[in-house]
């Protein structure tokens, strides 16, 4: 097994044009989109429809008259929108379907489309996904890390470290080297790490430091969430 890891968004621009059959995508967007994602499939949500745009969300709410609409710009929810990219927004067991667009988790979720697998991954269910991966021993594993705007975002990359750390005998690339390090330096104080990064301060500032303890967590949830078609259910 060949981990690597796409660690910023220009790399994740890049992923269409690959040949991504034979990989499994992860995709971490901890702050907040993944784990909004994962944190709504574990009470009860068995659809989830990320899309590109808000345009797009309007649209496909046409064919799924009963989803909600949930996401952000710029870390607030949408006008017209249900509800807005906070984990704790998504903590109820009436969000059966959920259409979601965000800025970062949800552009990263679709460019893995031609993936083999695309495995949403967050810290909140980071065994289920490893026990996952081992269940499949897929040949490839890119971790991929959605970022911030353009940037990398520490706490992905503290994500994808740490899911490789617990596959010990997969060979890793440069990269994937790289987030192990990044990974093993703040391992001892995930939480702390996450405040310190330029998400969570931002988070912090506008009030939402609830946000990042909550999506600091660690495989809180047992729930697997797998793209197909376009579509993430629960496996
Ligand atoms: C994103 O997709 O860029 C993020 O999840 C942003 C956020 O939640 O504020």
């Amino acid at each position: 097994m060949i981990i690597d890891a796409i660690l910023s968004p220009p790399e994740i621009d890049l992923l269409p044009g690959k040949d991504l059959r034979r990989t499994v995508c992860v995709v971490f967007d901890i702050l907040r989109a993944t784990s909004s994602i994962v944190t709504a499939l574990a009470h009860g949500t068995v659809a989830v429809r990320p899309v590109l745009t808000i345009e797009e969300a309007f649209a496909e709410r046409e064919r799924w008259p009963d989803a909600i609409l949930g996401g952000e710009r710029h870390g607030d929810r949408i006008e017209g929108f249900d509800l807005g990219n906070s984990p704790m927004e998504y903590c109820r067991p009436d969000l059966r379907r959920i259409i979601t667009t965000t800025t970062n988790g949800t552009v990263a979720l679709r460019a893995c489309a031609g993936a083999e697998t695309v495995i949403v991954g967050a810290l909140l269910n980071m065994e289920a996904v490893r026990s996952h991966l081992r269940q499949m021993e897929p040949e490839r594993i890119a971790l991929v890390c959605a970022g911030t705007g353009r940037d990398l975002a520490l706490e992905d990359v503290l994500a994808a470290g740490m899911l490789a750390t617990l596959l010990p005998d997969a060979s890793l690339t440069d990269a994937a080297e790289t987030a192990v390090a990044l990974y093993e330096k703040h391992a001892a104080n995930l939480n702390a790490a996450l405040r310190q990064s330029a998400n969570g301060r931002v988070l912090v500032e506008r009030g939402r430091g609830g946000d990042v303890d909550w999506c600091a967590q660690v495989s809180k949830f047992s729930v697997i969430g797998v793209m197909r078609d376009g579509v993430i259910e629960t496996v």
